[in-house]
């Protein structure tokens, strides 16, 4: 699995955080920034990595901001980018498992390290389980592709 990660100034310290454990699991990444000290826009983040993802370059994308609010906004304007905001553990691992996520979002002003990495941790090793789940994603995808 190939991971790409990037924060703006508010998800710095998440976003090392997150990269220690993919270091831990034997999880292959690209940190895409920022590399900041001042303030940034997480469009500028978010969209490349989603385009990353949606291109196939990467298997996932997990972006951290003050909220994760503006990084999953961006994330989802990105056509077969499906971004889950997630600060709870039991929805990490359902947002695989039923939404087939491929984009991770997290706010570093909501949650700590802590359960940010238990979030990431549950969320880089679910299983999407397909079956009834698939069809819905399909009905997604299809709205992507008649209404764009
Ligand atoms: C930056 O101040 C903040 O707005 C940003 O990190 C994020 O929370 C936006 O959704």
């Amino acid at each position: 699995m190939k991971v790409a990660i990037a924060s703006d100034h508010g998800g710095m310290n998440i976003r090392e955080e997150i990269k220690k454990l993919m270091d831990e699991l034997g999880i292959q990444y690209e940190d895409f920034g920022c590399e900041c000290e001042t303030s940034v826009d997480y469009p500028d983040y978010a969209l490349p990595v989603a385009e990353k993802v949606a291109r196939g370059e990467f298997d996932k994308g997990i972006l951290i901001c003050g909220t994760g609010i503006g990084m999953s906004i961006s994330a989802n304007k990105v056509k077969g980018i499906r971004c889950a905001l997630v600060h709870d553990v039991y929805s990490a691992k359902l947002t695989r498992q039923h939404n087939d996520s491929n984009v991770l979002a997290m706010g570093e002003r909501v949650i700590g390290p802590g359960l940010a990495r238990e979030i990431a941790q549950t969320w880089l090793t679910s299983e999407f389980e397909a079956g009834r789940h698939a069809n819905r994603i399909g009905k997604i995808a299809d709205y992507e592709e008649k209404n764009l």
